[in-house]
């Protein structure tokens, strides 16, 4: 009893010790959110949309002092791409990695196969499997080709299972190749970057549920098959007052499978008109999630969905909601930023516990 209680206060010691780096005496953070999550080894990103980041310095500034990685919005995915078949547009992907790389951010690549914003010629196109499935590999190997080594992890298949429910959508994908689209386009991926974490991403998943537990049998299945299937990701859209207790124990499910997992797309909305004593209150959810995240080691990383409120995709998705994001629409942080820098304040886990 005595020595376990010398045990556990040299592992106090050590860890006080690591993280008197990030936090002086006063408790304030030196270098903000990213040297804190430095501190735990996470990842702490932002989903970044073409236009701000080439124009808006302020926008600019509000990545690169707070976040470790950048995810693009909406430019790298297919209809921005590939708007046609075999023309390539790389002026927005090429944009986001040049920023990344001059600021030392990480990239997760996002997405690969998704059921929306498709180009007019696939979406309405007619395909048999072979010709779709050399349509797949040919986009993939070009998206993944260009940035290979560059790009940390891959959403290679974005919300593969229906909005609520068990089932596996029923998109392009699905309707032409069958279930096994899924296990083809990681392959894909993995032959043309070997490096990149390969992860299936997907919503609603967060507090359990029937859909939770169908991605589980996925996930184990494409594992036992020896599939290159590397990470899940939670994307973590929620409701003010809706937030999941449980995360931890979710992510810990497939962790358990020797996977990753991380929270892609964090975002808390709130109902009009909002009120401080919300945003105070979204301020605990923020500080939940990435608590869970720290909670679990196989997560690596939290992203937030969108720079800030002027900038988020909450209005125009669910009208009657706002203020979804850790900054408000003039770049200045919310108490939700606050919230993860309190989660990311405590001590770090030693990596043999847990
Ligand atoms: C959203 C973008 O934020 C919007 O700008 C766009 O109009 C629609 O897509 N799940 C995902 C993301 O995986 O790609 C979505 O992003 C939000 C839901």
């Amino acid at each position: 009893m005595a020595l376990a209680v010398l045990a556990g206060c040299a592992v106090v010691f050590v860890v006080a010790a690591a993280l008197a780096v990030a936090l002086p005496e006063d408790g304030e953070p030196e270098g903000g959110p990213p040297a804190l999550a430095a501190v735990h080894g996470l990842d702490l990103g932002v989903a970044v949309a073409v236009e701000p980041l080439l124009r808006d310095g302020g926008y600019r500034d509000v990545v690169t002092g707070n976040y470790t990685s950048v995810t693009a919005e909406n430019t790298m995915k297919w209809d921005a791409v590939q708007p046609e078949r075999g023309g390539f547009d790389w002026s927005g992907p090429d944009a986001v990695m040049d920023f990344a790389e001059a600021e030392g951010l990480d990239v997760r690549g996002h997405t690969l196969l998704w059921h929306n914003q498709l180009p007019a010629w696939l979406e309405r196109g007619s395909f048999d499997p072979p010709e779709l499935r050399r349509i797949m590999r040919e986009h993939i190997g070009a998206l993944v080709g260009r940035y290979q080594g560059r790009v940390e992890a891959w959403d290679v298949v974005n919300e593969p299972f229906v909005d609520e429910g068990a089932a596996l959508r029923e998109n392009l994908w699905y309707g032409v190749l069958g279930e096994d689209y899924i296990a083809e386009a990681l392959w894909a991926a993995h032959e043309v970057d070997p490096e990149a974490r390969l992860y299936i991403n997907e919503f609603g998943i967060e507090g359990g549920g029937a859909k939770a537990d169908a991605l589980y049998a996925l996930a184990e299945d494409l594992v036992d098959r020896g599939v290159p299937l590397h990470g899940i990701g939670f994307q973590g859209h929620f409701v003010h007052g809706q937030v999941p207790e449980d995360l931890a124990s979710t992510m810990r499910r497939f962790t358990d499978l020797g996977l990753e997992v991380a929270v892609t797309e964090l975002d808390v909305r709130v109902p009009e008109p909002v009120t401080e004593a919300e945003l105070d209150a979204q301020a605990g959810e923020y500080r939940r999630v990435v608590e869970s995240c720290l909670d679990v080691p196989g997560c690596v990383g939290v992203t937030v969905w969108g720079v800030d409120d002027g900038h988020s995709w909450i209005p125009e998705w669910f009208p009657g909601y706002t203020s979804a994001t850790p900054f408000d629409e003039d770049h200045r942080p919310k108490p939700a930023l606050e919230g993860i820098v309190e989660a990311l304040s405590r001590r770090p886990t030693p990596p043999s516990s847990g």
